[in-house]
């Protein structure tokens, strides 16, 4: 058997794309040093053309050529040993895709060094889970434009449809596929903090049972919010532990984890003078969620009190609502915002209206108002943010006063909610002519003669400060 797709690595991910990618008819051979995944593969492919190959020659024997071989290893050094491995084995014109949560610097790297071996390299991020890689996830390439036309197809007919097609396209030059996933997990974070958020106001200031909570957001999720985290956010308020027959989000320790994906968002955003701050406090807020011990013995020192200024429920939700509308288009806003500028700085040439379109379906952010977002970015695909879209004004317009309602409720249940206040402040920011910056200027003339522009004349002055 000449097998047409194959991968390395056959953890969960590894296998569920695999096994995706049998299913639309291509024969497949897997590879991963550990029997016990080549077994499990076997067993989960019942009747699908699929192989496993007990070791790297063998896997590559396998292949047809130019092979395709995708590699769903951790991200790192790991990436590194099996491009080692494998490049003596390759031949000109095979394919190499890594599909993990690769750090676009490394992708840069191992492309520019596989430039002059005639082998393709393929960075692509992939997103949608265990779930997405086995029925159809969100696929972000970037590479050679020539590397991807090779595996277009395939790619394709794996990857989850929207109404626009399949949630696959070309991202972009070099690391420019990884570098868009990476901004996807940035918002991804900024998404479910602002969802906790919610769920803190909802739940403390609104005094709202699981149940209920779980209704608000099952209605949330046939309307404007329609969206996987507001969905899988609904299922969550269902779910029974088994052990103790309690609700099973009550069970679980707020200690939020993460593997890093949003701190490089943040960064990286640094790096390049992007404002982001909502992504940038969702990633906090994860650090901060982790000093659980500090946490419970500041919280005696401080006994912040418990007291509710009741409000009536069915008006907290409808305020909620608007406030995670607004929260989500933000959190999109500062994302694309930074994919356009790295875009031009890296020289990347990501098409921003293609990136909303394969975040459509698929992905972990896909949202019904990607849809708005793919009609600003067709509108104007120069837009700098799409809070100068006019798809976006309005909307903007008239949800701002309901954030600030939910604002002032959560400042008065001591609710902290730094990322919506985040996104109203940024929003607030990014919309005023005047800032206070002029004293900020003031004083670096002050102590450190770094001078400052006037709003009368041009140039630039410096004043010896009297004091
Ligand atoms: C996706 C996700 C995925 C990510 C997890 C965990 O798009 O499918 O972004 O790639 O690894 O969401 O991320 P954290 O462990 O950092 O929360």
């Amino acid at each position: 058997m000449a097998a047409h797709f194959g991968m390395i690595g056959l953890g969960t991910m590894g296998r569920n794309l695999l096994l995706n990618v049998a299913d639309h008819g291509y024969e497949v051979c897997g590879y991963d040093p550990n029997v016990d995944q080549q077994k499990r593969l076997l067993a989960e492919a019942g009747e699908l053309k699929v192989t496993a190959a007990e070791s790297l020659p063998e896997f590559l024997s396998h292949l047809a050529t130019p092979r395709i071989i995708m590699l769903l290893v951790p991200a790192g050094k790991i990436v590194d040993s099996v491009l080692n491995e494998l490049m003596p084995l390759v031949e000109k014109g095979d394919i190499i895709i890594d599909g993990g949560n690769t750090h676009f610097t490394d992708t840069d790297r191992r492309y520019d060094m596989l430039q002059s071996s005639g082998v393709h390299f393929i960075g692509m991020g992939v997103s949608g889970g265990e779930e997405g890689a086995r029925r159809g996830p969100s696929m972000m390439p970037g590479g050679n434009i020539e590397s991807y036309e090779l595996v277009k197809e395939i790619l394709e007919a794996i990857a989850a449809k929207s109404d626009e097609g399949p949630c696959v396209a070309y991202m972009g030059n070099k690391a420019a596929g990884h570098y868009t996933k990476m901004v996807h997990n940035g918002i991804e974070y900024a998404m479910m903090q602002l969802i906790s958020e919610i769920y803190a106001v909802l739940k403390k200031a609104g005094e709202l049972s699981n149940n209920e909570l779980h209704l608000a957001f099952d209605a949330w999720n046939k309307a404007e919010l329609q969206s996987f985290l507001v969905e899988i956010t609904a299922a969550v308020f269902k779910q029974k532990d088994p052990e103790t027959g309690n609700d099973l989000v009550d069970m679980i320790l707020d200690k939020a984890k993460q593997k890093g994906t949003g701190m490089w968002t943040s960064q990286n955003a640094m790096d390049l003078n992007v404002p982001l701050p909502t992504i940038d406090i969702a990633v906090t807020m994860r650090y901060i969620s982790a000093l659980k011990d500090q946490r419970v013995s500041n919280s005696r020192l401080y006994n912040l009190p418990e007291s509710v200024t009741p409000i009536e429920k069915e008006l907290l939700i409808t305020l909620s609502k608007s406030a995670l509308h607004f929260g989500f288009l933000i959190a999109y806003a500062q994302g694309l915002h930074l994919l356009k500028v790295a875009s031009e700085a890296y020289n990347y040439a990501i098409p921003l209206p293609e990136v909303v379109k394969i975040w459509k379906g698929g992905c972990i952010i896909r949202s019904a108002m990607l849809g708005d977002l793919r009609k600003a970015y067709v509108d104007d695909n120069n837009l700098a943010n799409i809070i100068s879209s006019p798809v976006f004004q309005p909307l903007f317009a008239s949800l701002r006063n309901d954030v600030k309602q939910v604002l002032a409720i959560a400042l008065e249940n001591d609710i902290p909610v730094a990322a919506l206040s985040s996104a109203l402040h940024y929003f607030d920011a990014i919309t005023s002519e005047k800032l206070s910056a002029n004293l900020i200027q003031a004083q670096r003339d002050f102590f450190g003669a770094h001078t400052y522009e006037r709003i009368d004349k041009p140039g630039v002055f410096h004043t010896e400060w009297e004091g």
